[in-house]
């Protein structure tokens, strides 16, 4: 008994360490609870009121009381040598680290360091520590498949540190530390996004190709690329305008000699289905007489100097002043500006350089004592305090001045810098990476750490920004390319062409089929989109999603999910030596343009999950285009014989969706005996159910059987 006794006590006290150890900390601080499995930290004697805004989320949460003492994911406050002031969660062994924004590298972040610096990061590799967004936050999953995240909510310099536990230390004031705790780590996102929003349905022309260079000019070269991309046959949706439309890099400008008639040029584009984005950056030449110039000195817009007087960095233009977008009249200022520009039939803005990058200076940006002056609830700072915020405080005003300029039409803004909660206002890139096979493998784990921070709306240059890579590797990049959540190909000055065609025919072929596939999936990417609009799940997915405590899948970073249905599995090294971790279950190769992913290495392999059904559409060459007649539905069984999947169709633009003028199709297949049944399960909204021919395509062991039928009734198949 007494030894039982010593035992029985022995045990608590390990147990009792062990629990201290790995988080549950003494809560010293003041704590919130913000929502089921959502708790605020903040150090104990930090006045909670006179802290500043969170930029992060998207509205001051309502708290609803005191975090329980038996909450066990407490962080430690502290200050480190350098005077930081530090935060740290303690982790178990077993526990794999994720998100923190954008960042080269492996998907699987534990030994990364971070430092949440925007920084213009031209050429990076997979050490760089700052590239062009910050997000603090990391997602956890433990070892049993539950997680957890944990925001460090300043905007503030702030490195990550995951070398160990996961260590926050930012510059600045004390900080508050947001902690979700949940079954898993998509319900961990879910929660993220009550907090940071999530992103608004695209205009649906946003996830077609996009064909972008630095630069397309003069303007008839524009024609040409638009003419070739139809007289190919190569699906796109949108070509881009870089700096050189504008007259000596004046933003809000057009150069007379290259683009003497941009209205003429949109309208050109438009008749032949493609949309326009146009680039403009923050910028502006300071030289008395150029009207945005002049405009902005007299509304004394201008971020200043650490002695009050107007910054002035070089950029493109030569020296520039820059907007304060911390001042709300200088945002109402620049939001008008797009009123004249988008009524040139301009479609889709792209913000660059809102790091903000400068030329010429060690720092690349402006000086951190430089003054923001704030207003509307947002207090005077250095920019120390708004560097990082300081591209998503200037899309969210661009955004504002599209949507004015447009009111019947949903923006599309692309920026490269961000901060988490960007995604509210902006797509975003991952900058200017590098044509080798290294940056082919980070435009998968790049996107997938973007998505677990909060953005699903990025892709890659495809084929690389800097450098001319070669015909093999532009192909292998442009297959996996085709199927990211944005796909756009650009380059940079001086380099060769990168257009689908201009490797030759054997390229211009695979790019042909990458398109296609796309093309085809749209239905269900654009339900992907919708998806992440209503819950906050990324678009493309970590393997690990299928199974969070399978530990062999979590740092498997080459191949991806397209929601929670579609395997993808590309090739991205160059001698073929990848070995790819999938995950258990069924899960069925398929074709969809009668491309053979077993022969064809540029195409990713495509796999669809037993259990899933798949809408697709037909192959057209713009999102105008009606696609969905015939609707395909791909149908893979699972071992019970069922399946089930979702299409969301609305008029892909506008905001009539909103009142209801959508469908939302539940669709669910069963095995009866010898015959598989497909059918409408449920559908919401009020759109009207177009009068569509339905083809059914079971993917079986042994191949695909085929039906056809009026998706208002019942489609059988004879197996
Ligand atoms: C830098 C951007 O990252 C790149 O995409 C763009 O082409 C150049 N700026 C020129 O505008």
């Amino acid at each position: 008994m007494m030894v039982f006794r010593k035992q029985f006590k022995f045990w608590v006290i390990v147990v009792a360490l062990s629990v201290l150890s790995i988080g549950c900390a003494e809560q010293t601080g003041q704590t919130q609870l913000l929502g089921d499995g959502i708790a605020r930290f903040y150090e104990p004697n930090v006045v909670i009121k006179n802290l500043p805004p969170s930029m992060s989320l998207e509205r001051e949460p309502n708290v609803i009381g005191q975090v329980p003492a038996e909450w066990m994911l407490v962080p430690q406050f502290g200050i480190d040598k350098s005077g930081r002031r530090t935060a740290i969660m303690k982790i178990e062994t077993g526990t794999s680290l994720y998100g923190t924004g954008e960042v080269s590298g492996k998907l699987l972040r534990n030994g990364y360091v971070t430092e949440c610096w925007n920084t213009d990061a031209y050429g990076y590799n997979g050490s760089t520590q700052s590239l062009y967004q910050s997000h603090p936050w990391v997602l956890a999953v433990r070892k049993d498949g539950t997680a957890f995240g944990v925001l460090a909510d300043t905007t503030w310099r702030c490195r990550i540190d995951l070398t160990k536990d996961i260590k926050f230390s930012a510059e600045g004031p004390s900080f508050p530390v947001i902690v979700i705790d949940a079954n898993s780590p998509q319900n961990v996102l879910r929660k993220l996004a009550t907090l940071i929003g999530k992103i608004s349905l695209p205009p649906r022309w946003a996830i077609g190709y996009h064909q972008c260079r630095y630069s397309y000019y003069p303007d008839k070269r524009v024609r040409e690329i638009a003419k070739e991309f139809r007289s190919r046959k190569i699906p796109c949706d949108v070509i881009w305008l870089d700096i050189d439309y504008m007259r000596g890099f004046r933003i809000f400008t057009f150069d007379p000699n290259h683009f003497p008639d941009p209205a003429g040029l949109n309208n050109d584009l438009h008749k032949m289905g493609f949309k326009s984005v146009w680039m403009i950056d923050p910028g502006i030449k300071a030289e008395k007489g150029y009207f945005v110039y002049d405009q902005g000195a007299a509304g004394d817009h201008w971020v200043k100097n650490a002695d009050g007087k107007e910054y002035n960095g070089e950029v493109w233009p030569g020296m520039c002043a820059f907007p304060d977008f911390t001042r709300p009249e200088t945002c109402t200022w620049w939001a008008s500006l797009y009123k004249p520009f988008m009524a040139l039939g301009v479609d889709g803005v792209w913000n660059d350089m809102d790091e903000p990058a400068i030329f010429n200076v060690k720092s690349k940006t402006m000086p951190t004592d430089n003054i923001h002056r704030g207003g509307g609830g947002l207090p005077q700072g250095p920019h120390a305090q708004y560097h990082n915020v300081y591209g998503m405080l200037m899309v969210k005003a661009s955004r504002e001045g599209i949507m004015a300029a447009n009111p019947d039409k949903r923006p599309f803004v692309l920026t490269r810098a961000s901060f988490i909660g960007g995604h509210r206002y902006a797509a975003t890139w991952t900058g200017d990476n590098v044509a080798n096979w290294e940056h082919l493998g980070y435009s998968v784990s790049m996107a997938l750490n973007l998505g677990l921070s909060g953005q699903p709306f990025s892709g890659p240059d495809i084929g690389g920004f800097c450098e001319n890579g070669d015909a093999k590797q532009f192909a292998r990049w442009f297959g996996v390319g085709a199927l990211l959540p944005f796909a756009r190909g650009h380059t940079a000055k001086g380099n060769r062409d990168k257009e689908p065609w201009a490797f030759g025919k054997g390229v211009e072929d695979t790019c042909r089929t990458a398109l296609e596939r796309r093309y085809r999936l749209l239905p269900y990417l654009y339900t992907l989109f919708y998806e992440a609009s209503v819950t906050g799940l990324p678009v493309m997915r970590p393997v690990f999603f299928t199974d969070p405590a399978n530990m062999k899948l979590r740092s498997e970073d080459s191949a991806f999910l397209l929601g929670s249905d579609l395997l993808v599995v590309p090739q991205l090294k160059e001698n073929l030596n990848q070995t790819t971790i999938q995950p258990s279950g069924i899960w069925r190769t398929v074709s969809l343009v009668g491309e053979d992913s077993a022969k064809d290495v540029n195409q990713p392999e495509l796999k669809i999950r037993g259990g899933a059904i798949i809408p697709l559409g037909r192959v057209v060459q713009n999102t105008e285009e009606i696609s969905l007649n015939p609707l395909t539905l791909l149908v893979c069984l699972d071992e019970n014989g069922l399946a089930q999947g979702t299409l969301y169709e609305d008029a892909g633009e506008g905001y009539r969706n909103r009142n209801g003028e959508y469908l939302l199709t539940k669709y669910a297949a069963r095995q009866d005996g010898e015959r598989v049944i497909v059918e409408i399960l449920s559908q919401q909204g009020k759109m009207p159910r177009p009068k569509r021919n339905v083809i059914v395509e079971l993917i079986t062991e042994k191949g695909v059987i085929k039906a056809e039928g009026d998706e208002t009734k019942q489609i059988v198949i004879n197996m």
